[in-house]
């Protein structure tokens, strides 16, 4: 009987993670996702970030950090056949606790606005919809349309 475990993200992750990322439809991957960028976001947010195993696959992602304000979640992801098991909400729990425990008080996260799978996990899981108040302005420092 497989075994389901969960633990916090390391760079000695990535390559299953980014493997992870190219399989999960809807997910974008960006150059800030290559090794270097997630293994400086992980040594700033320490311990915050999580992974989900079936055994030895990986299954299911969080990341997750603080700017000393707000919390931010990102590529929380849930293998398309390990979907509708808690993986996701089990992740989310654990990320909100790491950083609740840094006296973080409001935790912040994006989806792309055609996501509604997304908007309705969201939704299910307590979390506020903001596209009626917020509008995200972004802006690229090099020149890369994929940074
Ligand atoms: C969204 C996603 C992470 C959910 O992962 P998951 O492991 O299946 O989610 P969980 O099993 O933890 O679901 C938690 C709750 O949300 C509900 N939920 C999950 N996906 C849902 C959906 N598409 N529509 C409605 N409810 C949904 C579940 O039914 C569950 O509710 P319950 O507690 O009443 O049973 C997964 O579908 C995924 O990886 N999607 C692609 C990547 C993505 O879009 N990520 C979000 C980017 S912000």
């Amino acid at each position: 009987m497989p075994t389901l475990t969960y633990r916090p993200m390391t760079p000695e992750d990535h390559p299953a993670f980014i493997a992870m990322m190219e399989a999960t439809p809807g997910v974008v991957i960006r150059d800030a996702d290559r090794h270097a960028p997630v293994a400086r976001y992980l040594a700033r947010n320490p311990g915050m970030s999580h992974l989900a195993f079936l055994d030895e696959r990986l299954v299911g992602c969080a990341m997750a950090g603080h700017d000393g304000k707000r919390g931010y979640l990102q590529h929380v992801m849930t293998a398309p056949d390990m979907r509708g098991q808690g993986i996701a909400s089990t992740l989310v729990d654990r990320c909100l606790a790491a950083l609740a425990s840094e006296g973080i008080d409001k935790v912040h996260l994006d989806t792309l606005h055609d996501n509604h799978d997304a908007h309705r996990f969201w939704e299910r899981l307590g979390w506020s919809n903001r596209n009626a108040e917020i509008v995200r302005f972004s802006r690229i420092l090099v020149d890369n349309p994929n940074a």
